[in-house]
């Protein structure tokens, strides 16, 4: 079967660590079932993975991918959990999903959304759910609090704007392009500012993925009290943590590894009752997967990277 493969590990052109191969498909062991992969999402975890950071060296090559929607040999639609051991994500020491078959435990399996087509349905398994448990599981806001989400055009960023819309919060966006800022705008932020600008007001909480480039703004945008819900760091992971705006303003910093398969399964079916459908920035054939590994390092998606492992 055809395969997007990390040969290696490259930090600086990650693309480079990255190959379209055949490759045997792997049949499930007890208790793992395979799935037809119709669409599998792209995230900033694979560009990760291809610099080096948390890979399972000793597997190379190994597949890669943590997200997809697809159906089993039995029939069934479905999407899949990517948490498949503690802080472990599918193609970290077992297959990944960007693939024409996957397996993946039958616990991980969730049905798919009946409305969403199978390449909406494959964004929810990571950015989706981390940010559906930033903002409802860990980040516990409540309806008519005010969020304010870093790096709006980002996969995360983008589920957390949509999600936060579809739970009645007030959202604030910030972003370094203006034409990003107001594509945020058109489907759900209330308020857009360049990266770093002085808010009006303090935020109830932040969403924070960008890490470096915005942490000094996060500290300094939240009220006393509030709470930063940290999952990433696509800028870079050690910023100067300034612990008094932190301890000074009483402000709680939570940190959210995706979320468990009951968050998936209500997520799903906040999709399947409402009208939220994940925003999608473009669809590759798997052959062409290298362009959109290349497109997340060059942060130029607005929404999420799909590849169609299947040609659909
Ligand atoms: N903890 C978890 O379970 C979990 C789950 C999913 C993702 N993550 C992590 O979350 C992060 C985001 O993932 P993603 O897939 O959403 O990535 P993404 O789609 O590439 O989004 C990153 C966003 O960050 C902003 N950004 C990047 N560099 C920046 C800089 N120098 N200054 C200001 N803003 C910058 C960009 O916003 P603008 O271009 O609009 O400014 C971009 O849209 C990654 O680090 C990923 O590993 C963690």
């Amino acid at each position: 079967m055809l395969a997007a493969v990390v040969t290696g590990v490259d930090a600086a052109n990650p693309v480079n660590a990255l190959a379209v191969q055949d490759v045997p498909a792997h049949e499930p062991t007890p208790g793992w079932v395979a799935v037809n992969v119709k669409a599998a999402a792209f995230n900033y975890h694979d560009v990760w993975t291809l610099r080096g950071m948390g890979t399972h060296r000793a597997s190379l090559p190994a597949i890669l991918g943590t997200d997809a929607a697809g159906t089993t040999d039995d029939g069934r639609d479905v999407i899949l959990h990517a948490v498949v051991g503690p802080g472990q994500l599918l193609s970290e020491g077992c297959p990944g999903t960007l693939a024409e078959r996957a397996v993946v435990p039958e616990a991980n399996l969730v049905p798919k959304p009946p409305n969403l087509s199978f390449v909406e349905a494959a964004c929810l398994p990571t950015a989706y759910l981390t940010a559906y448990n930033m903002l409802f599981g860990k980040g516990a806001l409540l309806p008519g609090e005010h969020v304010l989400i870093q790096g709006a055009g980002g996969g995360v960023a983008t589920a957390a704007i949509l999600l936060a819309a579809a739970g009645g919060l007030e959202i604030t966006v910030t972003s370094r392009s203006e034409g990003r800022r107001k594509r945020a705008l058109d489907f759900g932020a209330h308020h857009a500012v360049a990266t770093g600008e002085k808010l009006p007001t303090r935020v109830d909480a932040v969403v924070e993925t960008v890490g470096a480039a915005t942490w000094r703004h996060s500290l300094r945008s939240v009220r006393a009290g509030g709470r930063i819900i940290v999952a990433g760091g696509t800028s870079g992971f050690d910023p100067s943590a300034e612990l008094p705006m932190l301890f000074l303003r009483d402000v709680d910093v939570r940190g959210v590894f995706m979320g468990d398969v009951t968050q998936l399964q209500r997520l799903a079916q906040m999709t399947a009752i409402g009208k939220l459908r994940p925003l999608i920035d473009a669809t590759y054939p798997l052959t062409a997967v290298r362009e959109a590994a290349q497109r997340m390092v060059d942060g130029t998606a607005f929404g999420k990277l799909v590849v169609l492992p299947n040609g659909e």
